[in-house]
């Protein structure tokens, strides 16, 4: 938690800002928000107190909590009030270019030296807002969806500056508010709304086309995606001219296929909502929701060839900010991409280069194979490799799929002659909250056993690595997550990071290792006293007793897990090897048997170059170049 003087700025006390405010305030940060009048400010504090009245009065949030937050709240017409010693600025202002850059000019003076500046725009250029800006690395996009206070969405949009650091801090920054990010490109509609707005649009076309009639447009939509308002209810609550208006600006930037079409203008121009009664027509269905399909996946694939998002953060995006049943990539491998690519390439035969087909759609879908995406990604890092557990909406949650695609990361960091020590992580500030309950819940005892053994045989491949592991642990580490994490070498953690085995609240005991490795690790007294009472450890008590080997503050955890893990890389690897071998083999042997293992595989080193090596370089004072033989 910062503290009182690093608070979050908000520019702008209007729908958007109001609703930021909120969710800082609600996370427990201070914030300040700041806008040009007391009439203004007082619109922005009334939004927030009526969305936490109801809260409250739907049983959702405790009146204390309510006070608290709006307490948490200043309000200031003082632009420098608002932005001293603030540690995030995020401007949330009227979207128009002018209106920012002035804000920013006057912005630029007040900042201080470790402040993060941010734009809330969601359709105009970051670079471009940000052109003059002083300290172009401390800025760049934070696009919240609406409503900001219960939307868990945020994009994430460097600038063409902006430093790696400060993307680090807007990372954690958002999942400290309980958001989930995801990183985009600077470019029209970032990654959402540049299929989502030509969604809504397409639709009016369906309907100017007499492909079909409203309700069913509404109920081709809804099937499709899982939502219980289709497009031109949408449209309804949110405003028709915003759909206008979006659309406008996405076809002066990307061409006539994204202009609003006739019908859309005409409805705006009237200042009429859509009229939506009536039956769905099942005949048209089908082809609607085939078009409606086909315009995501065509739009969606292109801009993931455009680097613009990757395709697993695209589908994220699309489930967590429009609560999408899928995301456009998994319902592409659900349609299978020979009939996705059919849908794509009827519209881009109407269309022609204003709608192209992304050339990466074209070879999946002649290969027939699923878009690859993953929950796992691997990052190499010169001698060391990254094995990242990327689903944070479910705060990691090994599913069956988490599962395969750890074994994929782990094989082939392991096969890497390149690797010397893996680091097991996660992209975001929570390690693992165990195996996946929603996907447990319905097997059978047969299934359970399939995926009992599944998470055996992928920890146990970690377990047996030949290459040191660490697990680096921030946030939950429970169930199957601290099972995972046993199954590495040791453990780092950040003084934050939380661990238990709760199986036995839930029925169950642990059953990725946990009873055999925790018990192994700080021994059968104390490792019962968790298995049993599946309460919680902090780092710090889990430092104290053996199961972590050493805790760090949460921002420095993967610097320092990073430089420790170089460190190992850089000694000889056959006797790192060899050592780990025999703690591994020997902990589990009578003394007498460890202690002969000891002496054998000491021994063996003396037959390695590396030996040499190490030796020479210490007497000539230099730093050793191992070859690994
Ligand atoms: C499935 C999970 C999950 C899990 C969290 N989520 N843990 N989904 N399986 N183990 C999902 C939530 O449903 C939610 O999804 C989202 O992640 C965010 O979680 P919240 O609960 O909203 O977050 P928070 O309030 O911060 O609470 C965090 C938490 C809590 C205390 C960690 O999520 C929790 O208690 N999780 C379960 C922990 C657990 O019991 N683990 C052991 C599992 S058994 P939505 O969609 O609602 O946003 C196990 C056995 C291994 O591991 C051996 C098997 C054979």
């Amino acid at each position: 938690m910062p503290s009182q003087k690093e608070h979050i700025a908000v520019l702008g006390a209007g729908n958007m800002g109001s609703g930021i405010a909120q969710a800082f305030a609600s996370a427990g940060y201070p914030v300040v928000v700041r806008d040009l009048t007391e009439k203004e400010l007082a619109r922005g504090r009334e939004t927030i107190e009526r969305n936490l009245n109801r809260s409250v009065e739907r049983g959702r949030l405790r009146p204390e909590k309510r006070d608290q937050v709006l307490s948490a709240i200043e309000f200031t017409t003082e632009l420098k009030v608002a932005a001293k010693n603030a540690r995030l600025v995020i401007e949330a202002v009227f979207e128009e270019e002018k209106v920012k850059k002035t804000l920013f000019a006057e912005l630029a003076p007040l900042v201080g030296e470790k402040t993060l500046v941010v734009t809330n725009t969601s359709s105009l250029s970051v670079s471009h807002l940000f052109e003059g800006f002083p300290l172009p690395e401390r800025c760049a996009g934070l696009h919240f969806f609406f409503p900001a206070s219960v939307n868990r969405l945020v994009e994430i949009i460097p600038g063409p500056n902006t430093s790696k650091a400060t993307m680090e801090s807007l990372l954690s920054i958002s999942y400290s508010i309980k958001k989930i990010p995801i990183r985009v490109r600077d470019s029209p509609g970032f990654c959402i709304n540049r299929f989502f707005v030509p969604f809504l649009n397409e639709a009016t076309r369906l309907l100017e086309d007499k492909v079909a009639d409203i309700p069913t447009i509404e109920a081709a939509a809804n099937e499709l995606l899982g939502t219980k308002m289709g497009p031109f209810e949408l449209m309804n609550v949110t405003g028709i001219p915003i759909a206008y208006h979006s659309n406008s600006t996405l076809g002066k930037a990307l061409g006539k296929y994204y202009h609003p079409s006739a019908l859309l203008k005409e409805q705006f121009e009237k200042g009429e909502k859509w009229k939506i009664e009536g039956e769905a027509n099942p005949a048209q269905k089908e082809a609607a929701k085939g078009h409606l399909a086909g315009v995501l996946l065509g739009i969606a694939s292109r801009l993931v060839e455009e680097g613009v998002a990757t395709a697993e953060e695209t589908d994220r995006g699309a489930r967590i900010g429009l609560a999408w049943r899928v995301g456009p990539f998994s319902l592409l491998n659900e349609m299978g991409t020979i009939s996705g690519y059919e849908q794509v390439d009827k519209i881009h035969r109407h269309w022609g280069g204003a709608f192209p087909v992304s050339s990466r759609l074209a070879e999946v879908a002649i290969s027939n194979e699923p878009w690859p995406l993953t929950t796992v990604r691997l990052e190499k890092d010169g001698p060391i490799a990254w094995i990242l557990l990327d689903r944070p909406d479910a705060l990691n949650a090994l599913n069956s799929k988490v599962l395969l695609d750890l074994e994929r990361a782990v094989k082939e960091a392991a096969s890497d002659a390149g690797v010397h020590v893996l680091l097991l992580s996660s992209t975001s500030n929570n390690f693992a909250a165990g195996a996946d309950i929603a996907e447990m819940v319905t097997k059978t005892p047969a299934e359970s056993l399939a995926y009992t053994t599944l998470g055996h045989r992928v920890l146990s491949l970690i377990d047996t690595l030949e290459k040191p592991v660490i697990a680096v642990v921030d946030g939950y580490a429970l169930g199957g997550g601290l099972e995972l994490s046993l199954s590495a070498d040791f453990i780092l953690a950040s003084e934050e990071a939380n661990l238990g085995l709760p199986e036995v609240s839930l029925g169950i005991i642990p059953g990725f290792g946990g009873t055999q490795r925790l018990a192994r690790r700080i021994g059968d007294s104390r490792a019962k006293l968790m298995i049993l009472t599946g309460t919680h450890v902090r780092a710090p008590e889990a430092c104290a007793m053996g199961l972590v080997a050493r805790t760090y503050p949460a921002e420095k955890l993967k610097d320092e897990a990073r430089e420790l893990a170089l460190t190992i890389a850089s000694r000889a690897p056959v006797a790192v090897r060899l050592a780990k071998d025999a703690v591994d083999f020997g902990i589990e042997a009578p003394l007498p048997s460890g202690l002969a293992l000891e002496k054998q595989l000491a021994t063996y080193t003396f037959t390695t170059e590396d030996l040499r090596e190490g030796m020479k370089a210490y007497l000539e004072k230099r730093k050793p170049e191992f070859k690994g033989r």
